[in-house]
């Protein structure tokens, strides 16, 4: 990997002048301050330069350390410095001519649109990265993150490259599943629920929204209140601030359901919209496009960014450590693969999201807690088949990195539970998880603990549809039929519309 700079500084006056403390800085450069903090003859090296009337040139290359970048930021405040004092010649700018990136690589990265990248040239096993950058981007860094992304995106299109990570960690014993057929068809026929006119969107009638009750009523009962969880009320449209706070902005643009508001709410900016839709009855959506504003967010898509809001930027009194919080308070939205789906995979989704926050000890102690109630759960009350798996950290996968995190500690544990109408060998669902987040969100919003102990922070999301769609695939639809306990928490059917 070779990074590969031809720089002109320019001077306020002609340079000649210094020629001398200029040769000296440059022939002195190598051993110095181009080296300095990469270990010995890994800083940057300068190939040659030269003086024009109002300017220095220089050619650099660099490995990792001291890239050229940073490089010639040193010469220039050496040269800046020494000239000054001396010659009363200033460094007004540096211009970079030239800027490439080479990286080893076994294939072409072709008709990416990468920002600051000129061209992409693939050649002898390496990709050569032309860059047109400024100084104001050479000082913060752009190069050193199109190096980061292009090296990403090698290692991700690599072999292997996605695949997620997946380590059983539990496993129920076997359970003999009964009941065999797709439990959204069954539920359409019953009348259950209905397809909303969003795609992956459901009406639930009075039945599933009864389950959807009695599996939160279990929740509280069973966790939130033995655990001492507080309610809250997190927003539910997502602003790109906070997605840059959480890392959500790396990656989820494919899967946003993205918000805009109208440019003005002056009736009469609307009144041609108005009016074409009272004539022809028709919404004019090429006429919408024009008017309202740019994507300010998206509709909430992993439920805890955005109560980070209530912490950024403040100091958490010891006495108010742990806190333990949960949302309950409206959908998610995902913008899934196509198809027609049942209610395991939904465009529009209801969830609890717990969230906890305390030191490390405090987080790991609280996540063990909360496993043994949900095997509880699980296995004596909605009596599963299941298992536990240990997998990429949700905030990974969102920001669209595969593997796990560094620490044995941090990372997400996937709750998966068969469904036995997709055949003896079929999909294990993904019906919620739980996960120590590390450091990551106070980190990332900015909170800090009186103590001055490091912050860390979990999080589970309870997935109603998921938890129905699980148990309703292994127990069937006849309450009868149910684990006796469900029975009893369910109340008995509710009264249901009939249609003719
Ligand atoms: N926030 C976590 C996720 O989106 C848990 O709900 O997976
Ligand atoms: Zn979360």
């Amino acid at each position: 990997m070779e990074f590969y700079l031809k720089a002109s500084l320019k001077t306020s006056a002609d340079p000649a002048a210094g020629r001398e403390e200029i040769a000296k800085i440059m022939a002195e450069a190598e051993k110095g301050i181009l080296e300095k903090g990469a270990p010995v003859g890994e800083g940057a090296k300068i190939k040659s330069w030269e003086l024009g009337d109002s300017w220095i040139d220089v050619e650099l290359t660099s490995g990792r350390y001291v890239r050229v970048h940073d490089a010639v930021m040193r010469l220039k405040k050496a040269l800046a410095e020494n000239l000054g004092k001396s010659q009363k010649i200033g460094i007004r700018g540096i211009e970079a001519e030239t800027f490439t990136i080479t990286v080893p690589s076994d294939r072409d990265l072709k008709n990416k649109k990468i920002p600051y990248v000129k061209s992409v040239e693939f050649k002898d096993g390496q990709l050569i990265l032309t860059l047109e950058v400024g100084e104001a981007e050479m000082r913060n860094q752009v190069p050193d993150r199109i190096l980061t992304l292009i090296e990403d995106k090698l290692e991700q299109g690599g072999y292997g490259a996605k695949a997620e990570h997946w380590n059983l960690l539990w496993e129920s014993g076997d359970k003999e599943l009964l009941y065999t057929n797709d439990p959204t068809e069954d539920m359409l026929k019953k009348g259950w629920l209905k397809r909303g006119s969003s795609r992956g969107q459901w009406i639930h009638g009075s039945v599933t929204t009864r389950l959807f009750r009695m599996f939160e009523q279990i929740v509280f009962d069973e966790i939130l209140k033995p655990l001492g969880y507080d309610e809250m009320i997190f927003p539910k449209m997502v602003m790109w601030d906070v997605w840059k706070h959480s890392g959500h902005a790396k990656g989820i643009y494919p899967e946003i359901y993205y918000v805009c508001p109208p440019k003005t709410r002056d009736p009469e900016y609307w009144e041609d919209v108005i009016d074409y839709y009272k004539v022809t009855h028709e919404v004019p959506v090429e006429m919408l496009k024009d008017k309202i504003g740019d994507p300010i967010g998206g509709m909430c898509y992993a439920q805890c960014p955005p109560a980070w809001g209530f912490f950024q930027g403040e100091t958490i009194a010891t006495e108010s450590l742990p806190i333990l919080i949960f949302d309950r308070s409206g959908t998610s939205h995902r913008y899934e693969s196509g198809g027609i789906h049942g209610i395991e995979r939904v465009d529009e989704f209801h969830r609890i999201e717990l969230v906890w926050l305390g030191t490390k000890e405090q987080v790991v102690e609280i996540t063990q807690k909360l496993h043994e109630r949900y095997m509880h759960i699980f296995n004596d009350l909605l009596d599963l088949k299941w298992r536990k798996a240990w997998v990429t950290p949700w905030f990974m996968a969102q920001e669209g990195i595969a593997g796990i995190a560094a620490d044995e500690v941090t990372g997400t544990t996937d709750y998966e539970a068969p469904l036995p109408y997709r055949g003896p060998e079929g999909e294990w669902l993904e019906f919620q998880n739980v996960s120590i987040n590390g450091d990551k969100y106070p980190n990332g919003f900015n909170v800090k603990s009186q103590s001055g102990e490091k912050l860390w922070s979990g999080c589970s999301g309870v997935g109603l549809e998921r938890w129905t769609a699980v148990f309703l695939a292994q127990h069937g639809l006849d309450p009868e039929k149910w684990p006796p306990e469900i029975q009893k928490r369910f109340g008995g059917m509710p009264k249901q519309v009939k249609f003719l």
